[in-house]
């Protein structure tokens, strides 16, 4: 049998991208990050660190209308940089508004893209920075490539949930498909992260919740990712044992500005967790389920996270025993099978005390629609991660429960 070039090309290719090195890791993070309340005032100076001369701020349009950009404007300005503002952005990001905002880039020649806004607008910031540069489609990039630009970039979340100032993953929407897909590489990770809590004190208590589940499905899925890493792992620890204490509290009273405080630092520990470790089947199922049913993303994984993490147990029972006593639910009395039982349980009941559902009953998702969404999940890149191996019947098995509501046999 010969061996053409094309099978010794694909062969590398495949080691290249399937095997990681044993026990090592590589850990990416933003160069710069400033957190605290106010730190907004810090931004001109960050901006001007960085070597930014004209600056193109995209912002959420209703954090636009709030007035949440306001102070990034007047300190850019007063730092004497040039600013242009794309506004445009009024939902989770598709390759349409993309498309304006890299013609915008274009027209005014910025050479620094200033993402402003929850995990959707900074999603489309980073997007906008890279796609000029690359060919075809930005969702041809799943399994990562995107590895240069040619601006610099920043973001500031105005959300505590998706991490996104500091991850290596844009999510867009691909209108073709009706599916959501994340598009990845280290010219995704932001230069600098600027995080400060008086810009959420805003956000109304569903949406607190819901991204502040998604914060906390970041975390425990990095934690038992089959790619964790020592590091990964003491920031994913850190964000539960942080949400599980702050979110009750953001979501209850969303003036406090220390659980604001501790909510959006936990957020971003998480993103850096799961940048340099990877998810798991909790996000790669709702990516599916959110596109397809005008799902918000954090109350997608909301709704999965229990189901996927009991289904998960098999194979990472220590983890969820670890990921219990961060949730503070474990006791040195219990084995590791009631921490992990106990895990589920107290992720559930946070659901629920915050008010968002814990089944897909109120959905109307077709019977005959489950083994395509499991397909497609069994296709997205956040299943690498995933500690135990999935097939197809099993995700359509784990949708029956999740749509009838049911935890499985020994959960309940
Ligand atoms: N890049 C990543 O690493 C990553 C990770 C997880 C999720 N995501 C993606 O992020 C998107 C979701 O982001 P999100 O959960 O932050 O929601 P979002 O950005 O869509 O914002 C939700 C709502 O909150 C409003 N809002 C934002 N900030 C506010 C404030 N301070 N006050 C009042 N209202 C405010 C927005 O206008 C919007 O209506 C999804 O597309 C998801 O797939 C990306
Ligand atoms: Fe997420």
């Amino acid at each position: 049998m010969t061996v053409s070039q094309a099978d010794v090309a694909a062969i590398v290719q495949q080691t290249l991208t399937q095997y990681r090195p044993h026990r090592g890791f590589t850990f990416r993070s933003p160069a710069v990050t400033v957190t605290g309340g106010y730190c907004i005032n810090q931004l001109g100076d960050v901006l001007k660190e960085l070597g930014a001369s004209n600056v193109l701020l995209v912002a959420d349009k209703q954090v636009y209308q709030l007035g949440l950009t306001a102070s990034c404007e007047a300190a850019i300005k007063l730092s004497g940089l040039s600013l242009t503002l794309f506004t445009d952005i009024t939902g989770e990001p598709d390759s349409d508004c993309l498309k304006s905002g890299n013609d915008i880039l274009k027209a005014c020649g910025a050479d620094f893209v200033l993402g402003v806004g929850g995990g959707s607008a900074l999603d489309a910031a980073k997007a906008i920075a890279v796609i000029g540069d690359y060919q075809g489609k930005l969702t041809d990039y799943q399994v990562g490539g995107i590895a240069s630009r040619r601006v610099g970039l920043g973001a500031i979340p105005t959300t505590a949930g998706t991490g996104s100032e500091v991850t290596d993953i844009t999510v867009i929407k691909d209108l073709a498909l009706g599916i959501k897909v994340p598009v990845k590489g280290p010219a995704l990770v932001p230069d600098m992260a600027l995080i400060d809590p008086t810009l959420m004190l805003g956000v109304p208590a569903e949406i607190t919740a819901a991204t502040g589940i998604d914060a906390l499905t970041h975390a425990i899925e990095a934690y038992i990712s089959r790619f964790s890493n020592p590091l990964s792992k003491a920031y994913a620890y850190h964000a539960i044992e942080a949400i599980s204490k702050a979110l009750p509290v953001a979501a209850g009273y969303g003036k406090d500005i220390d659980k604001r405080y501790d909510m959006a630092v936990a957020a971003y520990k998480a993103g850096l967790a799961f940048s340099n470790a990877g998810l798991g089947l909790t996000h790669a199922i709702s990516h599916q389920v959110g596109a397809r049913y005008h799902l918000a993303h954090g109350v997608a994984n909301a709704i999965l996270l229990p189901y996927v993490m009991a289904f998960n147990a098999l194979s990472c029972e220590a983890e969820l025993a670890e990921v219990a006593n961060a949730l503070g639910v474990g006791r040195d009395s219990m084995t590791p099978r009631e921490r992990c039982r106990a895990a589920v349980l107290a992720v559930r009941q946070l659901v629920m005390d915050l008010g968002l559902p814990t089944s897909l009953a109120d959905v109307d998702i077709a019977k005959r629609d489950i083994p395509l969404l499991a397909e497609q999940a069994m296709k997205d890149i956040c299943l690498q991660g995933n500690p135990r191996d999935v097939r197809p019947a099993q995700i359509s098995g784990l949708l029956q429960q999740v749509i009838s509501g049911t935890l499985p046999e020994g959960y309940c």
